[in-house]
């Protein structure tokens, strides 16, 4: 993909497609749970319909309409064992939440995943189901999983790394465990596996402890299907928002955005730097925080980020690097190791591909510091990506206002995002 430079400003309503980390978690619940879910605005990108796929293979009625789908749930114990490998081409969360939910049914499975995901740290979730007796065994510590699943025993599960991957695996395992397991985690995450059981009539319950969050599950009580109206992804609009921030002359909606407040550090990142934001039409939906964003084009400035608001945004540090290298100071972002763990080490993408756009960039051990200027010479046009579909999304935002970048091996953005080209034209930019 080549993303060139815009005449005019990006104007207009984009349509942003659903949250990928609520669609995923849209096919997990209804599927355990009992009788039939409407799932709208359900996002079909490629780990989105692996997830999908796996449940078809694990025996669950599922029809698929152009804008929805219709999931016929018989319950925790309905699934059946699947004929062949589940494989789940690039999708973290299907490969976390897939091992807790797999690790307490009563037969044998095997996760596989595409070159990027089989790199990516397993041992994180298979330690903590470990201690519930799940038997799951890896490839030094990666995928393949091969998981023998049985009856778990209920216990109490510290999370240290902050995951919402890892902490809804677990909650997925006691769900179909007898008694209270007691997870505590000890950096607040993305609650969107909570919000839905909760909606759906599971026995949980949390309670906050400062940065804590206690979260018990009674387990082996059965699910109640609700329809589910899934919200617009935060992260996917994240692009149209700083596009429209660092170009002159902008102005979008986006509507329909969710803005959950355990993910929602992007919007209080870029409050921060001076960006003209406004939040109309706040709801909720399905208990979920929703609202429709207005954004013009804005003087940022630069912005100290702790590691405590990492966990609010960490998919959104690609995209705003990519804003601070427009703002009128330099940032620092600090506390961000767990990039290196994501579809690519995304600190080292960064840095990398900001140096070749000709931006002044350097990490210190995990912390990545930022210095603007008001004219970049492009070095090397060329942006590696591993195949990752953030680090392509973010680099086509720099390509607005610096200039023809070749984006490498950009069908990635099919992952997440595969109407972003034809949105990110109809609003004024300029991609092939
Ligand atoms: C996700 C959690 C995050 C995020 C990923 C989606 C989820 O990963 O990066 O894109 O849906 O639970 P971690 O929980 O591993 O940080």
């Amino acid at each position: 993909m080549i993303s060139s430079k815009i005449v005019g400003g990006l104007v207009g309503n984009p349509v942003i497609p659903g949250d990928k980390s609520i669609s995923h978690r849209s096919i997990i619940i209804p599927s355990i749970s009992n009788g039939n879910c409407e799932i709208n605005n359900i996002l079909k990108s490629e780990d989105v319909l692996h997830t999908l796929n796996a449940f078809k293979n694990m025996g669950v009625n599922i029809e698929e309409f152009e804008n929805k789908i219709l999931i016929n749930g018989k319950g925790l114990n309905s699934l059946k064992k699947p004929k062949k490998e589940i494989y789940l081409g690039n999708s973290g969360t299907s490969a976390r939440l897939l091992a807790g939910l797999l690790s307490s049914q009563n037969f044998k499975s095997v996760l596989t995943g595409d070159a990027s995901l089989s790199k990516r740290p397993m041992k994180r979730i298979s330690d903590p189901l470990s201690k519930m007796n799940a038997i799951i065994n890896t490839k030094n510590g990666c995928l393949p999983m091969y998981i023998e699943g049985q009856n778990l025993i209920s216990t109490n599960i510290e999370i240290s790394i902050p995951s919402a991957q890892i902490k809804s695996g677990v909650i997925l395992a006691a769900l179909n465990t007898s008694g209270i397991t007691k997870i505590i985690e000890n950096n607040i995450t993305r609650d969107h596996t909570e919000i839905m059981l909760e909606d759906f009539q599971a026995d949980i319950t949390f309670e906050k402890e400062g940065n804590k969050k206690i979260i018990k599950i009674n387990g082996k009580k059965e699910l109640t299907a609700k329809d589910i109206n899934v919200p617009s992804d935060l992260s996917s609009s994240a692009f149209f928002i700083v596009g429209a921030l660092i170009n002159k002359n902008s102005n979008l909606i986006l509507k329909n955005i969710n803005i959950n407040p355990s993910r929602n550090g992007i919007l209080i990142a870029l409050n921060k730097m001076g960006a003209n934001i406004k939040f109309n039409n706040t709801r909720k939906v399905n208990n979920e925080d929703v609202c429709d964003i207005e954004v013009q084009s804005s003087e940022l400035k630069g912005c100290e980020l702790d590691e405590d608001i990492s966990k609010l945004m960490i998919d959104e540090y690609p995209i705003i690097s990519i804003a601070a290298a427009f703002a009128n100071s330099p940032s620092i972002f600090r506390g961000l190791s767990e990039l290196r763990v994501k579809e690519s080490d995304r600190l080292s993408l960064i840095q990398h591909n900001l140096k070749n756009c000709g931006v002044s960039c350097e990490v210190q051990d995990d912390d990545l510091y930022i210095y603007p200027s008001k004219e970049y010479n492009v070095v090397n046009p060329n942006i590696k990506t591993d195949f990752d579909h953030r680090i392509a999304m973010a680099f086509a935002i720099m390509g607005t206002r610096i200039g023809s970048l070749i984006i490498e091996d950009s069908l990635s953005i099919n992952t997440s995002f595969p109407t972003f080209i034809k949105e990110f034209n109809g609003i004024g930019g300029n991609l092939s």
